[in-house]
C-alpha cells in the first residue's frame, strides 16, 4: 500500500450564477441560481514513500483544490484519499501531525507576530520535544539563514523570507509528508535556487515525501522524476519526466542572425516557428535532418552572422499537451504504474 492513496477523487464547487446587466443582477438577488464548478474530477494517483511527486497545469486545473483535499482543509464530493492510512477531512488533526503544508501565496504564520514566536507557538501546537525544537531551529536557522529576521512581524518580512519561514515551520514537528503549494512564487531567481536545494536536502537527508505545484517548470526539472499533469481537474499524464523529454526530445530550435533581405525565407528541412527581424527561429527533427545540413542550406543563400542551436525547452513541452492535447493519448499510452517508483 503506498503512503498517499487518491482514488476517482471528485470536487464539486457550487458557485452562484451571476446573470448581466442590473436587471439581472437584481433578479440573482431574489432568486438564487447555483452552478456547479467541477474542480477536480476523477483523480487517481498514489504516491510511494520517498517520492518527489510536481503536480502541475494552468491556473484553476485543480491543483490547490487536490492540495486542499489531501491536507483535510476541503471535504471531498466523492472518491477516496487516504494519507499515510488515514482519511484527511475525516482525522484533520492527526493528519496535521503527519504532514507539513506550505501554501506559496499565502503565509500560515502569524501575521503580527514576531517569527519566532510563530515557531515557538508550534512546538506548544504539535508539543514538539525541547531538544527536537533546538535541533530542528539550529539546522533551518542554519540552512535557511533565519537568524536575521526571527525577532521581526511575519507581516514585515520580504517575500523570500516569509516563504523560508514558511517552509522551516512546515518541518519543525519531522513531517512524514510535505505538501507544497507553488513554493518559489515571486522568488528571484537566487532565492529559487535556494529554496529547491533546502527542498532536496529535506526529502534526500530525511526521506521526507514531496508533493509540489508549480508553474515554474525548472522547478520540477530540478526536482522531480515523476509528475502528474492536470488540467480541467483531470490527469492528463502521470509518469517519469523523462518520458515527455523523450517523446519530445528529437526536436531542436536553431536560432539564426541573418544578413541583409530576409523576409521570404524559408530553408527545407526545418520550419519556421518565429522570427523577429533577421533572427530566425527553426524547428527542426534531428532524427531528420542535422543542424550542420541546415547550417549548410541556409549559407548557399544568407550570410549568417550567428547562431544557436537549443533543445525543446519543458515549457513549451507542456503548453504544447495543454494547446494540442496531441500528445496526451501517446502520453496515456505509457503511463507508468505507480508502483515502479
Ligand atoms: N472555494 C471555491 N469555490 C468555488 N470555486 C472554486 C473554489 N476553489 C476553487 N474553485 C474553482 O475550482 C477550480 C480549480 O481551482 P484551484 O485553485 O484548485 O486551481 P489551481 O490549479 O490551484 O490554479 P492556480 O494555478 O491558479 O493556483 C477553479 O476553476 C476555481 O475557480
Ligand atoms: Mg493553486
Amino acid at each position: 500500500m503506498s503512503l498517499i492513496e487518491v482514488n476517482h477523487l471528485y470536487k464539486e464547487f457550487q458557485v452562484a450564477k451571476r446573470q448581466a446587466g442590473l436587471w439581472g443582477a437584481l433578479r440573482s438577488l431574489l432568486r438564487r441560481e447555483y452552478l456547479t464548478k467541477t474542480a477536480v474530477r476523477d483523480v487517481s494517483f498514489a504516491v510511494n514513500q520517498g517520492e518527489m511527486v510536481g503536480y502541475v497545469g494552468p491556473n484553476g486545473a485543480g491543483k490547490s483544490t487536490t492540495i486542499k483535499m489531501l491536507t483535510g482543509i476541503l471535504v471531498p464530493t466523492s472518491g477516496e484519499i487516504r494519507v499515510n492510512n488515514l482519511i484527511p477531512y475525516k482525522e484533520r488533526q492527526k493528519n496535521a501531525r503527519q504532514i507539513g503544508v506550505v501554501f506559496g501565496q499565502r503565509t500560515q504564520l502569524w501575521w503580527d507576530l514576531p517569527t519566532i514566536e510563530s515557531f515557538e507557538l508550534l512546538k506548544q501546537v504539535f508539543q514538539i520535544p525541547d531538544h527536537r525544537y533546538k535541533q530542528n531551529m539550529a539546522t533551518f536557522a542554519d540552512i535557511l539563514g533565519l537568524d536575521e529576521f526571527l525577532n521581526t512581524p511575519v507581516r514585515q518580512l520580504s517575500l523570500g523570507q516569509r516563504m523560508r519561514a514558511d517552509i522551516a515551520a512546515s518541518l519543525l514537528h519531522d513531517p512524514l509528508i510535505l505538501f507544497l503549494d507553488e513554493p518559489t512564487i515571486g522568488l528571484d531567481v537566487l532565492a529559487k535556487e535556494r529554496m529547491r536545494q533546502f527542498i532536496t536536502e529535506i526529502n534526500r537527508e530525511r526521506g521526507v515525501t514531496v508533493i509540489l505545484t508549480t508553474h515554474d517548470m525548472s522547478d520540477i526539472e530540478k526536482l522531480c522524476r515523476r509528475m502528474i499533469l492536470i488540467d480541467n481537474g483531470q490527469v492528463m499524464y502521470d509518469g517519469e519526466l523523462v518520458l515527455i523529454k523523450d517523446l519530445f526530445g528529437k526536436e531542436r530550435v536553431l536560432i539564426v542572425d541573418l544578413e541583409g533581405e530576409t523576409d521570404s525565407f524559408s530553408v527545407a528541412g526545418a520550419q519556421l516557428v518565429k522570427e523577429e527581424g533577421n533572427r530566425k527561429w527553426l524547428r527542426f527533427n534531428r532524427e531528420l535532418t542535422t543542424a550542420s545540413q541546415l547550417i549548410n542550406r541556409i549559407s548557399e543563400k544568407y550570410e549568417i552572422k550567428d547562431l544557436t542551436i537549443k533543445d525543446t525547452e519543458i515549457e513549451e513541452m507542456i503548453r504544447h499537451i495543454y494547446e494540442k492535447g496531441l500528445a496526451v493519448y501517446e502520453m496515456n499510452s505509457c503511463r507508468i504504474e505507480n508502483n515502479k517508483f
